[in-house]
């Protein structure tokens, strides 16, 4: 496959190998669910590192696609806020998120900005609400990511920005770390099928590194004409 690294294969091992074939114990949690204070800080403070090349790499799409209004759909704690805001961008934004508790940090972090509870399945949003709805390291953790997308095209009026954390695969694997919480591989040909058949005019794919040196692949899907 193209651009695969030897750190592709090797987190894709470990998924196999804590899959829920084989489950483990200490596999069966994600970093949101960490109740402890200061750890939890620590990866917040890790994951809301506004210069790594993904992050980056967004800024540069929005810029470039004349996004002034931003849509961050299973937004976590805010972390893509923290890029705009220490970039000095000038993005309406609002995140929306399905935790609670990611929202309650959320809202302790950034007091003056909006966020609001709801499920990236079904947006509470009328159609082309925002310029660009943006998935960040969202769709991996869903059962299936086809609502998702159909969710984003509508309520985005522009572009919609899919930010996958490790790159798509030859094949669909998923992995059930325990109900509710997947961390799925998937197939780049049935994802790429999949969007081509959607009410958006052309995508773009850009190749990425992610935090832990794994390749990581951001798609930005236009509803208008793109030249
Ligand atoms: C890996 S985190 C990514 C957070 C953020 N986008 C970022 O890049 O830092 C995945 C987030 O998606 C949220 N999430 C999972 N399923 C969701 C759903 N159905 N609707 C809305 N948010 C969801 C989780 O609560 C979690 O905060």
């Amino acid at each position: 496959m193209d651009n695969m690294k030897l750190k592709d294969i090797e987190m894709f091992w470990k998924s196999v190998l804590h899959s829920q074939y084989f489950p483990s114990k200490e596999n069966n949690s994600c970093w949101w669910d960490v109740t402890e204070q200061e750890k939890l800080e620590k990866i917040v403070r890790h994951l809301s590192d506004p210069n790594t090349k993904e992050r980056k790499k967004i800024r540069e799409i929005l810029v470039k696609n004349d996004i002034y209004s931003v849509l961050d759909a299973g937004c976590g704690v805010g972390t893509e806020l923290e890029s705009y805001k220490s970039h000095n961008m000038d993005i309406e934004y609002v995140g929306m998120e399905k935790s609670n508790r990611m929202l309650e940090i959320a809202k302790t972090r950034h007091p003056y900005n909006k966020f609001v509870y709801g499920d990236v399945n079904e947006m509470p949003f009328p159609d082309n609400s925002f310029e660009a709805v943006i998935l960040k390291h969202v769709l991996e953790h869903l059962p299936d990511y086809r609502s998702a997308v159909n969710e984003a095209v509508r309520v985005a009026s522009k572009i919609v920005i899919i930010d996958f954390f490790h790159k798509l695969w030859p094949f669909d694997f998923r992995k059930r770390h325990r109900e509710g919480f997947w961390e799925n591989w998937y197939s780049k040909r049935k994802f790429e099928k999949f969007i081509t058949d959607l009410p958006v005019s052309n995508y773009e794919v850009f190749t990425t590194t992610g935090t832990s040196r794994q390749t990581a692949e951001i798609y930005v899907l236009h509803k208008e004409r793109f030249i």
